[in-house]
This record gives C-alpha cells, sequence and structure tokens, in this order.
C-alpha cells in the first residue's frame, strides 16, 4: 500500500499495479505543508480521494478520516463516514483509534463500511503522545495496543494499520487477529507494508528511518524547473518547435487586416 493525493499520480501507481492506496491525512504535510495533519479537512480529503479513485480505478482505495470528523458522537462519525465513502467512491476509511471508538467501529461495521483501525502511532492524537515517538516500547504499552487491535476487530474492523511499533508488538497483534495487519515502521511481520509516496521516491527533505530510498526524484525536478527559469530567460524557450500553426491563406489575410488593408 503506498500514499496517494492525485490523480496523476494515482495513473502511475494504476500502470504499476499498486493493490492499495490510502489517501492519507499526510496529506497536511506533503501537500499543504503544515506541521502535523490536525489542519486537514473532510471536504479536501473527499476531494482528494474522488481523483485518486479516477485515476486508480482497480486499486483498494482507503479513504482516511481527518482529526475532527469523527470524535464527538457516533451518530456525527457514521455521519461523515458515509460523506466519505458516497462522495469519493472509496473501498475503505481509516479511522485513528483509542478505546473509545469501539461503538463507532461497531456502527460503522454494521452499515457494511469497511474500516482499517489505526493503532499504534496515532499522528492526529501528537498532543497526548507527546511527539510522533515509537509506541509500544514497554510491555505494558505492547499490551495495551495488542488489547486495542483486539477490541477493534471484535467491533468489526477490517483491517488493522500498525503505526511505529517494535516487529514483536507487529508479531504478537499478527498472532492473535485474522484480520490483515498493514505496517507503517512496523517491521516485517505484517501482512502488507504502507509508506507515503513522497518519502520513498526521494521527494521530500526528511525520510523516516523505515521508509526504503528507492528513488531520488527531488534533483532530476529541481534540474529541471531550474533548466525551464533558464531557457525562459535566455530566449531559449519558446523555439520553433512549441509554436501553433497558422494556415498560409488565414495568416496572409490576418496580416492585411492588421494593416487596416481590408
Ligand atoms: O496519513 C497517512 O498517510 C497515514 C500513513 C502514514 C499510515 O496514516
Amino acid at each position: 500500500m503506498l500514499t496517494c493525493y492525485d490523480y496523476t499520480m494515482a495513473r502511475l501507481m494504476h500502470r504499476a499495479g499498486v493493490p492499495m492506496i490510502l489517501v492519507g491525512d499526510s496529506a497536511g504535510s506533503v501537500v499543504l505543508g503544515y506541521e502535523n495533519t490536525l489542519a486537514v479537512k473532510l471536504d479536501f480529503l473527499i476531494e482528494l480521494t474522488a481523483a485518486v479513485r479516477r485515476g486508480a480505478p482497480n486499486a483498494l482505495l482507503v479513504g482516511d478520516m481527518p482529526f475532527g470528523s469523527y470524535q464527538g458522537s457516533v451518530s456525527r462519525g457514521v455521519k461523515n463516514v458515509c460523506r466519505m465513502v458516497q462522495l469519493s467512491g472509496c473501498d475503505c476509511v481509516k479511522l485513528e483509534v483509542a478505546g473509545s471508538h469501539v461503538r463507532l467501529v461497531h456502527e460503522l461495521a454494521d452499515a457494511g463500511v469497511a474500516v482499517m483501525a489505526h493503532v499504534g502511532l496515532r499522528p492526529q492524537a501528537v498532543g497526548v503522545m507527546g511527539g510522533y515517538k515509537t509506541q509500544g516500547r514497554t510491555a505494558d504499552q505492547a499490551m495495551t495496543i495488542v488489547e486495542l487491535a483486539i477490541r477493534m476487530q471484535e467491533a468489526g474492523a477490517s483491517a488493522i494499520l500498525l503505526e511505529a511499533v517494535p516487529p514483536e508488538v507487529s508479531q504478537a497483534v499478527v498472532d492473535k487477529l485474522s484480520v490483515p495487519i498493514i505496517g507503517c515502521g512496523a517491521g516485517g511481520a505484517c501482512d502488507g507494508s504502507v509508506v507515503v509516496v513522497h518519502d520513498m521516491l526521494g521527494l521530500t527533505e526528511r525520510k523516516p528511518k523505515f521508509v526504503p530510498g528507492l528513488a531520488e526524484l527531488s534533483g532530476p525536478a529541481v534540474a529541471a524547473i531550474s533548466e525551464f527559469v533558464q531557457q525562459v530567460s535566455n530566449g531559449r524557450y519558446p523555439a520553433e518547435e512549441h509554436l501553433y500553426s497558422m494556415p498560409e491563406d488565414q495568416k496572409a489575410a490576418f496580416k492585411k487586416r492588421m494593416k487596416g488593408e481590408s
């Protein structure tokens, strides 16, 4: 699974045959340039998810529910999830869950919505987690994560996303649950892995340690952008081959009219 936020990248993922795509609220950082994901709005993510759906019609598409869209009451959460599903065409929604979300996950599963429950590091809870830190490094914390994942499966979650935990914790979650477990910085025991595509392609300035550096696209992109600026500045662009043509008779008629001859 890879993150994706726009139609053009979704086309590339479609061509590459990516089986699962997450339109994550990490869009807040990589698309909008915010420090964290808290400012991302539901309507914004719905629009991006719908664009990715158009670009990658065959992938299993996961729509992320942003901060504030599923808190407060179960009915509000259900209403907003239904908006995401109906307007974006996603196949599944992802919620960063705490124990208090068991009822919401249950209601959604009963309504027929596939829910991916995001546990471990929850970036939307950065305020209480004290930063973006590895979770489950003590036996107590590890047990809490495993127990929460079990409760989510029991409530009807279709999959678990496990972020930033040691491999012992992901192995335990995989052993105890039967639904697919997708890891994000959670080691090799998981059934699948997700990373932010901009990190993987070398487009961001800092890449988390768990992301494989499979390409370095920022260098070529900066070089092409600088070259464009140079060519426009020194008059090498636009050249003959970039011009649209006009039929000769129309050119002649146009010239005459510009001179006021007819
Ligand atoms: O928003 C996101 O992209 C995510 C992944 C990094 C797991 O939640």
